[in-house]
């Protein structure tokens, strides 16, 4: 059984989540009515963005008007809103309600883990399960654990996770606004630095995404696409537009300073193991054909 705690936008796209992937789910939300409650999972549940064939065995939905239907969890998603005092009063009395080894995580877009458990006496089962919005569509979930959390508890959570059809993606340790939101965030801040300077209208910016680099990451990560993007791969693109990259940097810093042989070489092996240069022509088409398609699909499809 799926526990989920907060059901707004979040919390039921969590609950589709699991429940188009087999399990039985109970929702706890006190300041919203079962009705809606369950009105709003269903919704979510019938928009079939599992991107295959629906299961043909969906979960069981329980909307529980008690905190105490959480107890027979074996893994709860806390999804209440941002607020760093609730989360902890909660996480709280969750460790004091559930079975030692039910999995706590945490939807938290921006508060680390080790801000709100770290005084729990279950302190290791806490974790960070912060979805790209909505989960129910969306597969990338970044997991962060705090120093205590325990290895086996983000096993099990990246195990749980991939079983629904998601993608989790493991962070070595907290950090400010994880790594999804500082990616997010390095575009966006540029973006509003470039409104902000008159160089592009906002929504000239929005399309230098929506119809430019957004169709392409659709299909390739930033790093695969542009090792696509020079004969020799990734090394030889960032040798070809270095000048340009250094002039990107902060001030007294060049590409060189952060693009340090060691991570020079991780970038290498990853696209090279993911696209040998003997085959990237054949992706280079691939991709090409998937754009065409994409962008016909988009002319079909307004959103
Ligand atoms: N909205 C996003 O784009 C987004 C994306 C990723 C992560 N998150 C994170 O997900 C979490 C939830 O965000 P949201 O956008 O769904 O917020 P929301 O306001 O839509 O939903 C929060 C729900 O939590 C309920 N709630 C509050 N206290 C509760 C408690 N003690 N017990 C049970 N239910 C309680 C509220 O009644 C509300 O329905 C936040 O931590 C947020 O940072 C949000």
């Amino acid at each position: 059984m799926i526990g989920i705690v907060g059901c707004g936008l979040i919390g039921s796209s969590w609950a589709a989540a699991f429940l188009r992937g087999g399990h039985d789910v109970v929702v706890f939300d006190p300041a919203v009515d079962g009705q809606t409650l369950r009105e709003r999972t269903v919704h979510r549940l019938s928009v079939d963005a599992s991107g295959g064939a629906p299961p043909s065995a969906p979960g069981r939905l329980t909307v529980a008007d008690a905190f105490d239907a959480l107890s027979g969890c074996a893994y709860v998603q806390e999804s209440i809103a941002e607020d760093a005092s609730a989360k902890r009063a909660l996480f709280s009395q969750l460790d004091r309600a559930l079975a030692t080894e039910t999995i706590v995580a945490s939807s938290t877009s921006a508060l680390c883990m080790s801000d709100l458990a770290a005084d729990l006496p279950g302190r290791a089962r806490f974790v960070v399960a912060h979805p790209a919005t909505p989960p129910h569509a969306l597969p990338c979930v970044e997991i962060v654990p705090a120093p205590f959390t325990a290895e086996e508890i983000v096993m099990r959570t990246e195990a749980l996770l991939s079983g629904i059809g998601q993608t989790p993606v493991r962070l070595a340790h907290e950090m400010p606004g994880f790594a999804m939101n500082r990616l997010q965030g390095a575009l966006l801040l540029e973006m509003i630095d470039l409104v902000r300077e008159g160089v592009v209208t906002p929504g000239g910016a929005d399309a230098l995404i929506r119809d430019g680099f957004g169709m392409r990451w659709a299909l390739l990560g930033p790093l695969e696409a542009v090792h696509l993007n020079a004969p020799g791969g990734i090394n030889d693109y960032f040798t070809r537009y270095r000048a340009m990259f250094d002039g990107f940097c902060p001030d007294g810093t060049r590409l060189d300073d952060l693009l340090t042989p060691q991570t020079r070489a991780a970038l290498q092996e990853y696209c090279l193991a993911e696209t040998p240069l003997s085959q990237a022509q054949a992706r280079r088409d691939r991709r090409d054909d998937a754009l065409a398609a994409l962008r016909a699909w988009r002319a079909e499809r307004a959103v």
